[in-house]
């Protein structure tokens, strides 16, 4: 089994990814990190709690970590997520409470004692936990895995401004100080994530399975469809944050390639793009690796199998 810890900021897209995690036997989970996000992190972080409870998964430690981007001001995305995160799904207090420590000192720890490269890392929220753990801990980029994030713009376009995606827009000196360590970073952004789309077919299906994990899922997506239509005039909505655990399901799922990613820090109006080098030439070497295509079918298929 693949050992993977999930650092999210739930968020409807993160609740799906949670809920495919925690319904996939193939996963070690080893932890959930939550970070400030869509929704402040004692949000967050209680969602994620909601969401194992909802899978029957307390056996999973929730941290909570950073309730701010390193230097930006918080701005949250609760118009795409509700004012609580979770969509049309009304929060409660959770059983079981978070663990004890912060989010980037849990990262450290448990990579830091299992062998090198066999713990993976999917980021679905800002990238603030991680670049505080690679500050505290630098031999941990050697140590990871591969590390599978949402994030980026590129052909697509962004989703928060005209140039950037969320996630990297929020924190972009995080995503900048992650990219430059040794890291292996995978990063699934809107060229790829814009091509999983829940479509009306998708979500009845999900609907038709009848479990409190595939009801929940596919909540979050019914509030998605809704938003999405008023906001960008869209009828299916992308699934962004399952595209990256999908990935370490199933790598055959995405096309990726290899390139150098560099964020944008200094321009207002650019600000968290993701400048994409495919040249080697040019880049000198291409250390991340980019993905340009998804098989929507296969990543609902996965999904479906993990709330069932
Ligand atoms: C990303 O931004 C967040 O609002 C979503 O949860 C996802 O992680 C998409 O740009
Ligand atoms: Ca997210």
């Amino acid at each position: 089994r693949q050992a993977l810890i999930i650092d999210c900021d739930p968020g409807v897209d993160d609740a799906v990814a949670l809920l495919l995690a925690f319904g996939s036997e193939a996963f070690e989970l080893l932890a959930i990190t939550a970070v400030g996000g869509n929704v402040p992190v004692v949000k967050t972080a209680r969602n994620a709690r909601i969401l194992r409870q909802i899978a029957g998964r307390e056996d999973v430690p929730v941290f909570m970590g950073a309730d701010r981007p390193l230097r930006r001001e918080p701005a949250g995305a609760g118009e795409f997520h509700g004012a609580e995160g979770l969509g049309d799904l009304t929060p409660f207090e959770p059983h079981a409470p978070c663990a004890e420590g912060h989010a980037a000192d849990a990262i450290i720890d448990l990579v830091m004692a299992r062998p090198a490269k066999s713990v993976a890392l999917a980021v679905l929220g800002p990238l603030t936990n991680l670049a505080l753990a690679l500050r505290k801990e630098p031999a941990l980029a050697e140590r990871l895995g591969p590390v599978a994030i949402m994030g980026g713009a590129r052909a697509e376009g962004g989703n928060i401004t005209a140039s950037a995606e969320f996630n990297i827009w929020a924190d972009p000196e995080a995503a900048a100080e992650v990219l430059a360590t040794g890291c292996d970073v995978v990063l699934f952004g809107l060229d790829a994530t814009h091509q999983v789309r829940a479509t009306e077919a998708r979500i009845a299906a999900l609907e038709a399975v009848g479990t409190p994990m595939a009801d929940a899922a596919a909540s979050m997506m019914r509030f998605s469809q809704r938003v999405e239509r008023k906001i960008v005039g869209w009828d299916a909505p992308p699934v962004h944050d399952p595209c990256p655990v999908a990935w370490l399901l199933k790598p055959g799922l995405f096309g990726l390639k290899p390139c150098r990613i560099a964020v944008e820090t200094g321009s207002e109006l650019t600000r968290g793009h993701t400048a994409v080098e495919f040249r080697e030439g040019v880049a000198g070497a291409l250390p991340h690796r980019w993905a340009t295509s998804a098989d929507a079918d296969g990543v609902f298929a996965l999904i479906a199998a993990a709330v069932r």
